[in-house]
C-alpha cells in the first residue's frame, strides 16, 4: 500500500513524497535537500518526478532531483496520457482537473488526493483559465470521490480560507472545529470536512444560495452561483 509524507517548502507551498516500500515519486518537490536526506535516511529510491500543474513554484525543484538521483519525469502529457503511474503495483490515478492552470492534475491513491492549487483546504484555487464551467467540471469530478477521501493541497492557506468563510458564512458551526484541528506539520482534511466549511463545494445549498442572493449577486442556477462565488476571491 502506497504512503504519504508532506515536504512544506519556501512560506506556505507544500510538496509530497508518494512511496512504498523501495520506490518513490515527488509531486512538487521543491523541499529538495529535505527529499534527498529522507531518500538517503529512509533507502527509498526516487523513481518518478511530476507536478499537480506547471506554476514555478510547483516544478522548482524538478530540476535538482532529476541531476541528484535516477528518477524520471513525468510531465503532464505522459501523466495524462498513461491515466495512472504504477509504484511496485499501486496505482496513482492521474484526474486531470484543468481550471486553475490547463495543465492541472490531481493525485489520487488509496484514500489520498493531491489536489495542488485546484482544491485547498478551506477554498478552490484561483481559475487563471478564465473557463469557469470547465473549472466547476474539475471541481465536480473531485466531489464524486468518497467524503473519507483525506485532501492534501499544494498550499498552506487554511487560516486565510476560514477567515474568508466565517466571513461570508458567520454561523457554520463547523468553521471553528476545522481551525481547532490544523496540523500544519500534517495537512490533510477529508473531502467531507472540507465540503461542510467550504462554500465552493456547496454551490447547491440553500443557505450558500440565500447569502448570494443577500449580496445582490446571480444566485438562481448552479452555474450563476458558482460564477458570484469566485467572483468574491
Ligand atoms: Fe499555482
Amino acid at each position: 500500500m502506497l504512503q504519504i509524507k508532506p515536504f512544506p517548502y519556501a512560506s506556505d507551498n507544500i510538496g509530497y513524497l508518494i512511496y512504498g516500500r523501495k520506490k518513490a515519486m515527488a509531486v512538487d518537490g521543491g523541499a529538495v535537500s529535505g527529499i534527498l536526506a529522507h531518500l538517503e535516511n529512509t533507502g527509498l529510491v526516487l523513481a518518478f518526478v511530476a507536478n499537480t500543474h506547471s506554476h514555478p513554484d510547483h516544478t522548482v525543484g524538478n530540476a535538482d532531483l532529476l541531476e541528484k538521483t535516477d528518477a524520471r519525469f513525468l510531465g503532464f502529457e505522459v501523466l495524462t496520457a498513461e491515466g495512472a503511474i504504477e509504484i511496485e503495483g499501486n496505482a496513482v490515478e492521474i484526474m486531470h482537473t484543468p481550471g486553475h492552470t490547463p495543465d492541472s492534475v490531481c493525485f489520487y491513491f488509496n484514500d489520498i488526493l493531491i489536489s495542488g492549487d485546484t482544491l485547498f483546504n478551506g477554498k478552490v484555487g484561483r481559475c487563471f483559465t478564465g473557463d469557469h464551467a470547465g473549472f466547476l467540471r474539475s471541481i465536480r469530478q473531485i466531489l464524486r470521490l468518497p467524503e473519507e477521501t483525506k485532501v492534501y493541497a499544494g498550499h498552506d492557506y487554511v487560516m486565510e480560507y476560514l477567515d474568508f468563510s466565517k466571513q461570508l458564512e458567520p454561523d457554520n458551526p463547523y468553521i471553528e472545529a476545522y481551525r481547532r484541528k490544523y496540523d500544519p506539520d500534517n495537512l490533510f482534511y477529508t473531502l467531507g470536512e472540507e465540503i461542510r466549511v467550504n462554500p465552493y463545494l456547496r454551490i447547491n445549498d440553500e443557505k450558500i444560495a440565500a447569502i448570494l442572493k443577500d449580496k445582490g449577486l446571480p444566485s438562481e442556477t448552479e452555474f450563476e452561483r458558482w460564477q458570484s462565488l469566485l467572483s468574491l476571491m
